[in-house]
């Protein structure tokens, strides 16, 4: 490998470049994206960050930042050239302190988020952000594309979990944000910046992050559903009688119930009939376990005397609380197992969602006559993850080659109803160009000036979120 043998010897130990052990970096877990590079660095300090990143600003080396490789959109993975250096974040992985009294935790972009969770249960507190990813996925990934996940209807996004930043910039200095402040309106808010960038303005190497009480109890029921428009009367429902016990809402349809059941060992059935939809729903809370399922059985109960509920299972035992949320974690494996998949991650005002899905089902239907539909989502949220498979024996191939088409024809419905094509999985290079063709000249200019200001040199994640190229702002929305 040229043009590294002198980073070899700042990063003695933390450089990987055998190809055998920089191929797991260089391919995004989809398959869908594989890259080369230089090396993959892995330093475990923020000084050893810096000193990379002055490394390559000062060579002009890009920097693909990467935290567990577990994001949906490309934007861990390196282009083709082999120019880039991949800055792995894992090794950085300490949790710095924890605060009871302010309710807050420091910790390091390369904890693990299940670590976090797991340091905030020991401290008696609760770090809310959850996904099915959360074994493998790392903090500094979380807060690079404001991941959402299962939980955003009660506690928010990453961005709301998070209360400072360490950041090192664009030129290898080190910027302390580390502020435990619930308010600070002290000029331009740099930390919201950087969440959500996707590693193209900053290199996030340590975060506050805001806790919760732990809830002292859950009752989680799992419901058939003759569609989404009964979930979201149904979530009208939950939210009128018992808002500050609902902490999740997933919707999920039958042929994600049976994918699972189907792929994934030891998965069952919750309930004994089938129905077109189901939802998950958790309540969850200080109050006694008794007094929240008495709160869901009697919403469910309403729900099933007005004919919005077809069916109802409420979880007798934490195993069968953990069995119904293996279902709905389980559903992006076992789309996997099925062959490549084409995602969207959407979101539209809740009051939307069944106008949303009336009007893509229909175009899908006349476009792709037959196509199979994975339709699940964080229904609370307004947010579906609208997903196709290939039918049975369909080409791979053949089916990928959609991909285009369907985007736009289901991106021009989401905008129209004032929606967004990114909700929680980031633009990466999956979504980069369909977010300049839909987003308006003026937004585009400002984002384009932002990333300008703050990585001059254009090193940081280049090609992620918006084209190298700058391409002029009338061009893209065009
Ligand atoms: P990576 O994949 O390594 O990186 C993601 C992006 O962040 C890249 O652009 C990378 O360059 C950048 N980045 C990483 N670390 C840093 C850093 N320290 N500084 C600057 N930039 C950085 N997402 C949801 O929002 N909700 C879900 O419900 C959800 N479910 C998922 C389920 C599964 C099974 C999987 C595999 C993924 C799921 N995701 C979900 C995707 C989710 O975005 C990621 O799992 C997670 O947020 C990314 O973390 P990561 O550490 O793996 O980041
Ligand atoms: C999830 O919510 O499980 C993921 O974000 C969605 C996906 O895999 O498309
Ligand atoms: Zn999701």
């Amino acid at each position: 490998v040229t043009g590294i043998s002198d980073l070899r010897s700042v990063f003695a130990g933390k450089l990987l470049t055998d190809p055998a052990d920089t191929a797991p970096f260089l391919t995004d877990w989809r398959g869908l994206w594989t890259g080369r590079a230089r090396a993959v660095v892995q330093p475990d300090s923020t000084a050893d960050v810096a000193a990379a990143v002055r490394w390559c600003a000062e060579r002009r080396v890009p920097i693909v930042p990467q935290g567990g490789n577990t994001g949906m959109s490309g934007g861990a993975t390196p282009d083709g050239s082999g120019d880039a250096i991949v800055l792995s974040l894992a090794r950085l992985n300490r949790v710095r302190g924890i605060d009871t009294v302010n309710d807050s935790i420091i910790v390091e972009a390369g904890c693990i988020l299940q670590a976090v969770q797991d340091a905030a249960d020991r401290a008696d507190r609760y770090f809310p952000l959850s996904l099915a990813a959360e074994g493998s996925c790392t903090i500094g990934g979380n807060l690079a594309c404001n991941a959402g996940g299962t939980g955003v209807l009660r506690y928010g996004v990453a961005r709301d979990l998070c209360l400072g930043l360490e950041i090192v910039t664009a030129d290898g200095e080190i910027w302390d944000g580390l502020r435990g402040l619930r308010k600070d309106n002290s000029g331009y808010d740099l930390r919201n910046l950087f969440i959500g960038s996707e590693g193209t303005l900053g290199i996030i190497t340590a975060a506050v992050l805001k806790l919760h009480p732990r809830p002292l109890a859950r009752a989680t029921a799992f419901v058939a559903l003759q569609s989404p428009a009964s979930a979201l009367e149904l979530l009208g429902l939950v939210r009128r009688r018992h808002q500050s016990a609902l902490s999740a809402f997933e919707l999920l349809s039958e042929t994600c119930l049976s994918l699972v059941v189907e792929h994934q060992p030891g998965a069952r059935r919750p309930l004994g009939s089938s129905a077109p939809w189901y939802v998950l729903i958790e309540f969850s809370g200080s109050s006694d376990e008794e007094s929240l399922r008495a709160d869901l059985e009697a919403v469910l109960m309403a729900g099933l005397d007005t004919g919005i509920v077809l069916d109802a299972a409420i979880a007798e035992s934490l195993s069968q609380a953990a069995a119904f949320w293996t279902i709905r974690e389980g559903i992006s494996e076992a789309q996997g197992a099925i062959g490549k998949t084409i995602k969207h991650d959407i979101a539209v005002p809740i009051s939307a969602i069944g106008r949303f899905l009336d009007q893509a089902d229909a175009a899908v239907a006349r476009r792709w006559p037959g196509a199979r539909h994975v339709t699940f989502g964080h229904v609370g949220d307004g947010n579906l993850h609208y997903n196709f498979s290939p039918v049975p024996g369909q080409d791979g191939a053949a089916f990928m080659a959609m991909q285009d088409d369907l985007n736009a024809l289901i991106h021009d419905i989401v905008v129209a109803h004032g929606g967004t094509i990114s909700a929680e999985h980031g633009l990466g290079v999956l979504r980069r160009d369909e977010a300049a063709r839909l987003k308006s000249p003026v937004e585009l200019r400002l984002q384009h000036k932002i990333k300008h200001a703050l990585d001059p040199l254009g090193i940081l994640n280049p090609g992620k979120l918006i084209a190298v190229a700058q391409r002029s702002a009338t061009e893209g929305a065009s």
